[in-house]
């Protein structure tokens, strides 16, 4: 990393193996000189104090869409390319890149269905496919738990809870891991080309699915996303579509990396789990400690919708973007006593791993009830749980996540 003081420049590739194994030493070396910096490598400020990210996903200078306001050419971006017409179709009405009013109308549709009281009514459901998974592998003394644990439980949460038939859970992960690799670093022409061909195969697969809710609909997700009217207004197939490939992938690709980073901080920190996970209560709060420790989201940007001033003179113009680090806010000494330390029901919890604002995460009840099942389900059954090799983080830098989590017992 190569860090100029005066000018508060940063030089550091978000694809260096030390940097995503290990992004919280970068982070507080940073920090030590300057909360904010320009980031070279991704040509923008961005953020690393808690309050500055709290505030700064929340202001409403800054939105998650700017071609509502300003073109591409304006922006001096690339046409879209021809190769990836089908991804970006799909992207196109997703909640994650709509600003008010279209956002507010969508969030309004499938919010119902993810509200703390709805989502504690899967409690009995998840905590069964957790026995049922730890069944396939309990008596093999070893696991790499990502794959066999971590991936299966939220996908086939968020399959059923849609209504997508669990034989396709598997087309869904390889869909939704191609999909995910555009949001990369530098992502390559192969890895746009399978995005796009994944785009197909996705909304495919979610159209025959529609018809056939629109024959017979069924008290699942899709259904009441199909038959949902707000002022005589309904959603269209587009709309649909792009709503469920959001649900399907937002709805596993975090939890699963969360999941592999919550079992990694308890064994590293070697951590007692029978105090850990005493009750529902104990249970809840360590697993809002491991959202904050290690949180496998670390940064998000925002546009500028307008010239705006921040503190310390930072000047963006608008449609220029800005970082906000969630991973370094997280672990901010100035929110946070010793903030370094995994410490279950800290009295200074809080934590941006979920975003903040108008786009806060709309599965979080869902994501913490089935880390807050599945955890102590898994460390009761296999108690001599122990890491079998040093877990790995992937190469991609945003997605926080374990590349293997090998376990032995
Ligand atoms: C530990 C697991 C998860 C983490 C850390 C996480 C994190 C986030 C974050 C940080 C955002 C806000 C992005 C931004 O402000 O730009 C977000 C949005 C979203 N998340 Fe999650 N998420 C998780 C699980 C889930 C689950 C289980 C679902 C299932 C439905 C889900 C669905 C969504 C959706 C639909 C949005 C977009 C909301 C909007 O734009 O209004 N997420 N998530």
């Amino acid at each position: 990393m190569k860090f100029d003081r005066q000018a508060r420049t940063v030089d550091l590739d978000p694809r260096d193996p030390q940097f995503y194994n290990d992004p919280y030493s970068a982070y507080e070396e940073i920090r030590a000189h300057t909360p904010t910096f320009f980031w070279n490598q991704y040509g923008m400020w961005c953020f690393t104090a808690f309050s500055d990210v709290d505030r700064l996903l929340r202001d409403k200078r800054f939105g998650r869409q700017i071609l509502h306001l300003m073109s591409r050419e304006e922006l001096g971006l690339e046409p879209p390319k021809p190769h990836l017409s089908d991804f970006d179709a799909v992207e196109a009405h997703s909640l994650l890149e709509l600003e008010p009013p279209a956002h507010t109308r969508l969030r309004t549709l499938v919010n119902r269905a993810f509200v703390s009281r709805q989502v504690e009514k899967l409690r009995p459901e998840i905590a069964a496919l957790t026995h049922a998974t730890i069944d396939r592998f309990a008596a093999d003394g070893a696991v790499e738990l990502i794959k066999a644990f971590a991936e299966p439980i939220p996908v086939s949460v968020i399959a059923r809870m849609l209504g997508v038939p669990q034989e396709r859970c598997a087309d869904l992960l390889d869909w939704s891991h191609a999909m995910v690799r555009m949001y990369m670093f530098e992502a390559d022409a192969a890895a746009e080309h399978a995005a796009n061909r994944a785009a197909i195969e996705f909304a495919d697969c979610l159209t025959e699915l529609i018809a056939e809710r629109r024959r017979k609909p069924t008290d699942d997700l899709l259904s009441h996303m199909i038959t949902s009217e707000r002022g005589g207004d309904r959603l269209s197939d587009a709309e649909l579509i792009s709503t469920s490939v959001l649900l399907l992938n937002a709805g596993h690709e975090a939890t699963v990396h969360q999941t592999g980073n919550a079992v990694k901080a308890i064994l590293e920190n070697g951590l007692d789990h029978r105090a850990l996970f005493r009750d529902d209560a104990a249970a809840a709060a360590a697993i809002e400690e491991s959202l904050r420790y290690d949180a496998p989201l670390h940064m998000f940007t925002r546009y500028a919708l307008e010239d705006v001033v921040l503190d310390g003179g930072i000047e963006v113009r608008k449609g220029q973007e800005i970082g906000l680090m969630l991973g370094a806010a997280n672990r901010d000494p100035r929110q946070f006593a010793d903030p370094t330390s995994f410490a279950a029901g800290r009295a200074d919890q809080a934590n941006v791993t979920f975003g903040a604002g108008i786009h806060f995460c709309i599965g979080a009840p869902l994501a913490r009830l089935e880390m807050q099942v599945s955890l102590p389900i898994l460390f009761e059954r296999l108690p001599g749980l122990r890491l079998a090799d040093t877990p790995r983080y992937r190469d991609a830098y945003h997605f926080h996540g374990l590349e293997r989590l090998d376990l032995a017992w």
